[in-house]
């Protein structure tokens, strides 16, 4: 035997040996490598000094040995390939009726939702939405509305300033959008909601937030009354609500609106009797509302002598919280994907 058969006899029993691919490559780099493969390194070296016709014997020898050795490896290859192949259906099959893990899929947050529901509710009976900017100048934010500087109201508001000489403001409210809407429509009739987001230098706890959101109403018409806002403040406690919900309103004092009055809701939980969630009131304070003071249309380039109108504004997140029993507005600002999830 020479020492090419015996190596090649020596690679043909580890290939026929050998039951996986990674196994085969290791035999083939054992005895075929091209630099240090046993058939080159140990069959080839100091062939150079052979005498010519030893040199070919020996060069056809480790030749052959090298075609047997690839041709085992092909056949055994190919044979695992065969076995692969006839146990696919069992080992890779894909069971298409397995239920497939539930989809998690995102929704609107719950402002965003109430937002949604206010805007609808008033869509319904004719108004449109109308939006403003929140960094507004001091005329619309005050000047317009009939607060001049010094006025009392001023101070209540907290407002943060963006410039030194203090024209420029966040908006600390939505009604400056009363004037935008009724410049940028025109001649009455004009029905407007206008929610967004508005900013007050308060501290953060659980019923204030330096930002919030408000939803702003105004109605110019001919011949509006007070009559006409109770009754539209009504339908909308009662759509978001619930029929047995009722308004009142207390008479109050704001700069904008002549007579001025701030809205109850009848608490859900006692319906008037009075409980803890009231406070034993058996109302619940929603928001702010009056007739439109006729400075204020003049400053929206109305004729206050031929319309008048009504106007309200109150809290988005104390809407959602009265409607939804949350004891806390920071929840609404956490993300924390577990309150979230409830709604
Ligand atoms: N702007 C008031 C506030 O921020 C709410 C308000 C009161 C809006 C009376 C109105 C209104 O339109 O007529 O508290």
């Amino acid at each position: 035997m020479t020492e090419a058969t015996t190596l090649r006899d020596e690679a043909l029993g580890a290939i026929s040996r050998a039951s996986t691919e990674t196994e085969l490559e290791s035999i083939e780099i054992e005895y075929l490598g091209r630099r240090d493969g046993k058939i080159s390194r140990r069959l080839m070296s100091g062939i150079e000094s052979l005498p010519p016709d030893e040199r070919k014997r020996l060069g056809q020898e480790a030749n052959e040995a090298k075609q047997s050795i690839l041709e085992a490896l092909r056949t055994r290859r190919a044979e695992h390939e065969a076995a692969r192949l006839a146990d696919l259906g069992e080992t890779e099959a894909i069971d298409v009726t397995f239920p497939a893990p539930p989809l998690h899929r995102g929704h609107a947050h719950v402002l965003s939702q109430v937002r949604r529901e206010l805007e609808v509710i008033f869509e319904r009976i004719g108004y449109t939405v109308e939006e403003g900017p929140e960094i507004e100048t001091d005329w619309y934010n005050f000047e317009a509305l009939n607060l001049p500087k010094g006025h009392a109201s001023r101070d209540v508001q907290d407002t943060f300033f963006l410039d030194a000489n203090e024209e420029v403001v966040l908006r600390t409210h939505t009604s400056p959008v009363q004037i935008r809407g009724m410049q940028r429509l025109g001649s009455p009739p004009i029905y407007i909601v206008a929610p967004g987001r508005v900013y007050r230098r308060d501290n953060l706890d659980a019923t204030h937030l330096p930002y919030f959101m408000q939803l702003e109403g105004l109605a110019v018409d001919e011949g509006l009354t007070v009559g006409d806002l109770k009754g539209t403040l009504h339908y909308m406690v009662q759509s978001l609500f619930g029929a047995d919900r009722q308004v009142r309103m207390r008479p109050h004092h704001f700069g904008y609106t002549e007579p001025s009055y701030e809205f109850d809701t009848l608490c859900g939980r006692c319906k008037g009797k009075g409980c803890r969630s009231c406070g034993g009131e058996g109302w619940l304070e929603t928001g702010g509302c009056g007739m439109v003071h006729p400075n204020v249309l003049r400053n929206g380039g109305i004729d206050p002598s031929r319309y008048s109108g009504y106007a309200w504004g109150f809290g988005i997140e104390r809407m959602a919280l009265l409607k939804y029993d949350v004891e806390d507005l920071r929840l609404f600002y956490e993300n924390d994907l577990r309150f979230n999830r409830q709604f």
